[in-house]
């Protein structure tokens, strides 16, 4: 440890207490945020919004800076989201993808990371399909912020605060609330940071879908710090009917059939018969329990066609609120903390 750093770490709680944070360098899971910082993230984001209904929806934020979006996965919500957060907050923003780079030509990863840094970028967006790709680059790069935009089935940090924003937006709170994750939860990065988000503020989480598909490994007790383990009040259930009992929120999971080598399923028509969210069984929720979606769905699948476009549906609202989440971070992780 550089003596730099030691004196960083010894005078972090006296900062801490001071009401005087670290800046945040970069954002890789939600399971290093406190609630304290979650709340600051989406009260940042409720005046986000207010910029995003503007006529002129342009502030001088982050003049000056520059943030790289690096894809190395399809996206559609995320990497706009980014590159309309980005430009709102008058950063410049770059998109690069894999296809069509010199990653094509072998270079890896972290030479297409050091690269990026050589250039002067300030904060660097990844999609990757291997989990702890972004935890390489925040190791080995020192002048520039990651943010993780989901790492193969790991972590999802931002799709899970914009879903906090949304249900604290729709339901006034966090805390007490029963939220249902349902579907495919082995494979996906959204389930796994809103484990950590919903937990850390308060929720109660509960797991639904067929055993296969259900990440029991993840979830059996660690141990010898229950008490402060948010992961250990989460609850798994099998049976949708009874999980969706009482549920304030019901987040359906898109079946990831490019993660999966087959054999987690006994047929489709199966999984639909027990695990698809529908009106009828949404009946057994809270009258006003809201339906989530990270996107993008398969309809009729994981979730009816009526439902992710009727009136307790706020998908849409997810979309919307993932820019001013994403303002809210490109802004902490730059001009903001400083
Ligand atoms: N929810 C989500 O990450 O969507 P995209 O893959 O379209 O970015």
């Amino acid at each position: 440890m550089s003596l730099l750093n030691a004196i960083e770490t010894e005078a972090q709680p006296q900062i801490e207490a001071a009401g005087v944070r670290k800046r945040r360098r970069h954002v890789l899971d939600l399971d290093d945020f406190s609630q304290q910082e979650i709340l600051e993230v989406l009260e940042s984001a409720e005046g986000m919004s207010e910029v995003l209904h503007r006529d002129i929806k342009k502030v001088p934020a982050l003049r000056g800076r520059v943030v790289v979006t690096l894809f190395y996965e399809a996206s559609t919500r995320t990497r706009i989201s980014f590159e309309e957060a980005g430009k709102i907050l008058s950063a410049d923003v770059i998109n690069m993808s894999a296809s069509g780079s010199s990653t094509e030509k072998g270079e890896s990863l972290l030479n297409t990371g050091l690269t990026i840094q050589a250039m002067g970028v300030d904060i660097i967006v990844i999609r990757h399909p291997h989990s702890g790709a972004p935890y390489l680059l925040a190791q080995h790069l020192d002048r520039v912020g990651i943010i993780n935009a989901g790492d193969g089935i790991h972590a999802h940090p931002t799709q899970a605060l914009l879903d906090l924003y949304t249900v604290r937006e729709k339901l006034g709170r966090l805390e007490g609330l029963k939220v249902v994750i349902v579907g495919d939860v082995l494979h996906s990065r959204v389930a796994r940071s809103n484990i950590w988000g919903f937990t850390k503020m308060g929720a109660q989480v509960v797991l639904c879908g067929p055993s296969t598909l259900l990440p029991l490994d993840m979830l059996r007790p660690r141990g010898d710090d229950d008490e402060n383990d948010p992961l250990a009040s989460v609850q798994v259930e099998t049976n949708l009917d009874r999980a969706l009992e009482g549920a304030d929120v019901v987040m359906a999971l898109r079946l990831q059939a490019e993660r999966q080598n087959g054999g987690f399923l006994p047929s489709m028509r199966e999984y639909i018969r027990r695990w698809q969210v529908t009106e009828a069984r949404l009946s057994r929720a809270n009258p006003e329990a809201l339906v989530m979606h990270p996107g993008p769905m398969n309809e009729g699948i994981e979730i009816s066609s009526t439902l992710a476009h009727g009136g307790r549906s706020v998908i849409e609202r997810q979309v919307t609120n993932g820019v001013a989440i994403r303002m809210a971070l490109l802004y902490h992780l730059s001009a903001g903390g400083e």
